[in-house]
């Protein structure tokens, strides 16, 4: 081979090198890692991309050399030599090959390893996902509910992961990391969070009508602050309401509790605003049907309206509000709620409908 033509094929080798590597960099593609898991998961990613850019650079630099060096001349009918193989040639480009894969299948394992290993004091919360809402609890904390996921910076957590109904997925970006929710099943995923902040946490498998809505956040805090945020919660948890174990995450006042606000919370807790109208609770979602309409809704069933009420949470494919979804309101959701809470919720509807209906 003559020595301009290495020099050529360098060249060229090196400017589609330095193109791919600009694409890689210059746009932001990754998210920003808050997480020890994302950090080496970003690392498996660049790992590869690099192997990705280096084949690149060598495949783009014999194409266009080829190309341009041997193209056939306007009379040229002839056929090129006959070429049968060359043994050299053909165990480089499977040894190379072979050596990059190999490489990126040991490390995607040690990442992977890395990422399930739990430190000595890991924190440990309950995730339980339903249509169309995740609900986070503390074991460690008297099992403390929250609709947002609290988690403390630098602590190994593990999430123990549980569904009612169907497959969902949960997926915060920063974390880089999905795990899928499956009934029947408990998932684990381990994160441990390098960095303060609030990101995103959302579903990520179609699960129903509500599958956009269901998402929520992921906060990052100190630990010192984290810790006094379990005490607050278990504070409101236990004396304000006995009949609950939930938290109000709204408030933490222990003045006792009217029906219809203790309704309200329950509402809340529920995440019913994602699917139902009302304007009592601000709730603005239209999957459902509206509940400020109940009066009518009642009298078209033939229903008393606070029996109406009960019987489409306790068994809501019983009745359905003609232009509204069958199957979508969690068949369940009645045997999630306490006694009081199912009598709460009642109540606040029925009087909230009333108002509505006599505005
Ligand atoms: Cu749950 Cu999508």
């Amino acid at each position: 081979m003559r020595k301009g033509s290495i020099v050529a094929l360098l060249g060229l080798a090196l400017l589609a090198g330095g193109v791919a590597t600009a694409v890689a960099l210059v746009p932001v593609w990754l998210p920003l890692d808050a997480s020890r898991e994302a950090g080496r998961i970003h690392f498996v990613i660049w790992f590869v991309i690099a192997i990705c850019i280096f084949i690149f650079a060598i495949v783009a630099a014999v194409m266009i050399y080829a190309v341009l060096r041997f193209r056939v001349q306007e009379d040229d009918f002839e056929d090129g030599p006959p070429v049968h193989g060359h043994t050299g040639l053909e165990i480089t480009w499977t040894v190379i090959p072979f050596v990059l894969v190999t490489a990126i299948a040991i490390v995607s394992a040690i990442v992977l390893s890395r990422n399930d290993a739990q430190a000595q004091d890991t924190l440990r919360i309950d995730v339980v996902a339903q249509q169309f809402e995740f609900t986070f609890s503390y074991p460690d904390a008297k099992n403390i509910t929250s609709p947002v996921l609290r988690l403390p910076k630098g602590r190994s957590v593990e999430l123990y992961m549980r569904s009612l109904d169907v497959i969902h997925s949960v997926f915060v970006p920063q974390f880089s990391q999905k795990e899928d929710i499956v009934p029947g099943l408990v998932t684990q995923l381990h994160i441990t969070p390098t960095r303060l902040g609030t990101f995103p946490l959302e579903c990520t498998e179609l699960c129903g009508l509500g599958h956009s809505l269901m998402r929520t956040q992921a906060i990052v805090m100190e630990p010192s602050a984290f810790d006094s945020w379990l005490k607050d919660q278990e504070k409101s948890a236990a004396p304000a309401s006995p009949t609950t174990t939930q938290s109000t995450t709204t408030s933490s006042s222990t003045t006792p509790i009217s029906p219809s606000a203790a309704g309200l919370s329950v509402f809340n807790q529920n995440n019913c605003a994602s699917c139902h109208t009302l304007s009592a609770a601000n709730a603005t979602g239209t999957i459902g049907p509206d509940l400020d309409k109940l009066v009518s809704y009642a009298k078209q069933a033939h229903q008393p309206l606070e029996s109406f009420v009960r019987n489409s949470i306790v068994d809501p494919n019983a009745y359905i509000q003609p232009g509204y979804p069958k199957d979508v309101m969690p068949q369940n959701f009645g045997q999630l709620l306490t006694k009081e809470q199912l009598d709460s919720l009642v109540t606040f509807l029925v009087q909230s409908a009333q108002q509505s209906g006599t505005k």
